[in-house]
């Protein structure tokens, strides 16, 4: 097998380690016991807030986010009072105003919140918590959706770094995806966060739309290389249209096959690194000059559920619907549904549905995997080392990846496993092979090379 063909073959069919354990893979909460008293007993600060919105004006056909479409107010509303009772019950389960190192307002389109309601959210925040004098606020944007009065209010409100969605520049793909966007809409946005004082951006792009080709996928990216994002996240499109009904719209024969996919992410990456841009793990690159490229050289990327990172708080809590908190030892998920969601609130309970304790052996792989995915490497005799275990003890995955130095993908240095540079979008294949919550048939695709 060629390059090519072994990418082809592999590269996006395992999980992309957003967490470990993976989502999936989180039990059922027996009440909200747990979080309540971990809450109550300390954890390690500063503390990273994640906030989810899941609303939208108009739902796009592709997407796989935890969202739906409003044209009326009265949910949002109704949605936001539960996410403010939820704010302050977690505050009083603490107990203390605990410091904050970083938050993160996603989505859904966080921006269908009145003004005056997200600056409200934030007052909130500043009373049940206190920002470090460090602390980033992100927000995630839709460019169709957004006036000069929102940016007016993320300066107020200390918001530093703004994500925007553009996906594809073009207009074929745009039709098929139920988002007209024209460029217009994304520049008008960023100079109008620039303008507000707010320079750090993000832009996400996609590649495997409907009708999407290389060409297209180079001529986006040709396109709005020069407003000089500093971050651009790239992501293949998630077809799974019997979890997501709405992705039914979505016509199976316009979507490019597995090979197109594959010369698509490759395209793209040619054309951003053309550009300046510094790929980052799997589907991130940045620009020289940004914090995520300076945390990549350094050794301090992170990778959490939003993807590469610099946060490097200890301890993450989730509000709203189906948002994960994550400490050292536990992951807790609120429950997806939003009427339940609602109920669980009113009842005074914190609303979470699903849980997973890390033991020793979790937190071990949690490491290596996330190595792995921020560095294209790992030292494995390290990191067991710190988890008291000898390197050994990692002997059988070590075997399994075997096949992945035969073909060149992966060099392996006494207990130093690093991934080729050519091979970078196998990585998450690599980690795979130390994920033990994965179906065996999964395992042996990851390693079926
Ligand atoms: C919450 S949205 C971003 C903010 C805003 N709602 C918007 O779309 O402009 C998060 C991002 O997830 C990505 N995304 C959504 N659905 C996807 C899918 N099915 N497959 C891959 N990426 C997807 C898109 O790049 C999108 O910009
Ligand atoms: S991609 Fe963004 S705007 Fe479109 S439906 Fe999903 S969350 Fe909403």
């Amino acid at each position: 097998m060629d390059r090519a063909q072994i990418l082809a073959h592999q590269y996006d069919r395992v999980p992309r380690y957003t967490s470990y354990p993976t989502a999936p893979h989180f039990g059922p909460a027996a009440g909200d016991g747990a979080y309540a008293a971990r809450l109550a007993e300390g954890f390690a600060e500063p503390l990273s807030l994640y906030l989810h919105v899941p609303y939208c004006r108009t739902l796009c056909w592709y997407c796989g986010c935890h969202t739906r479409a409003t044209k009326v107010d009265t949910p949002v509303l109704r949605y936001a009072e539960a996410l403010a009772l939820e704010i302050d019950r977690v505050a009083e389960h603490i107990g203390h105003r605990a410091e904050v190192g970083h938050i993160h307002w996603g989505g859904g389109t966080p921006t269908i919140l009145a003004v005056d309601t997200f600056t409200a959210f934030m007052a909130q925040i500043d009373r049940a918590f206190r920002r470090t004098a460090t602390c980033e606020a992100a927000i995630e944007i839709d460019p169709r959706v957004f006036t000069d009065a929102h940016a007016a209010a993320f300066r107020e409100a200390g918001i530093s770094r703004v994500s925007l969605g553009v996906q594809s520049l073009d207009e074929r793909v745009q039709a098929a995806i139920n988002r007209i966007q024209p460029l217009a809409d994304t520049v008008r946005a960023i100079e109008a966060l620039r303008a507000a004082g707010i320079g750090e951006i993000n832009l996400d792009l996609v590649y495997g739309l409907p009708h999407q080709t290389v060409a297209s996928v180079a001529a986006t990216v040709d396109g709005i290389a020069d407003l000089r994002p500093g971050r651009i996240a790239v992501f293949g499109y998630a077809h799974l249209p019997r979890l997501k009904r709405h992705q039914r719209l979505i016509d199976p024969a316009a979507l490019p096959g597995g090979a197109e996919r594959l010369d698509q992410a490759l395209a793209v990456h040619d054309r951003l690194v053309h550009h300046g841009y510094i790929p980052i793990g799997l589907d991130h690159y940045a620009l020289p000059s940004d914090g995520l490229a300076e945390a990549a050289s350094a050794g301090r990327l992170r990778r959490n559920f939003q993807g590469y990172t610099t946060d490097a708080c200890p301890t993450l809590l989730g509000f709203g619907a189906s948002a994960i908190g994550a400490f050292d030892d536990l992951y807790v998920q609120n429950t997806p549904d939003i009427p339940a969601y609602l109920a669980q609130v009113a009842d005074g309970r914190l609303p979470i549905a699903r849980v997973c304790a890390l033991d020793a052996e979790d937190r071990l792989r949690r490491r290596v995997i996330e190595a792995l995915m921020c560095t294209l490497g790992v030292d494995i005799a390290a990191e067991a080392a710190e988890f008291g275990v000898p390197a050994e003890h990692f002997a059988e995955e070590v075997a399994r990846l075997e096949v992945f130095r035969r073909r060149g993908i992966v060099s392996v240095e006494g207990w130093r496993v690093s991934v080729a540079e050519d091979y970078r979008l196998l990585v998450r294949s690599v980690a795979a092979v130390f994920d033990t919550y994965l179906a065996p048939t999964e395992q042996l695709h990851a390693t079926a090379v």
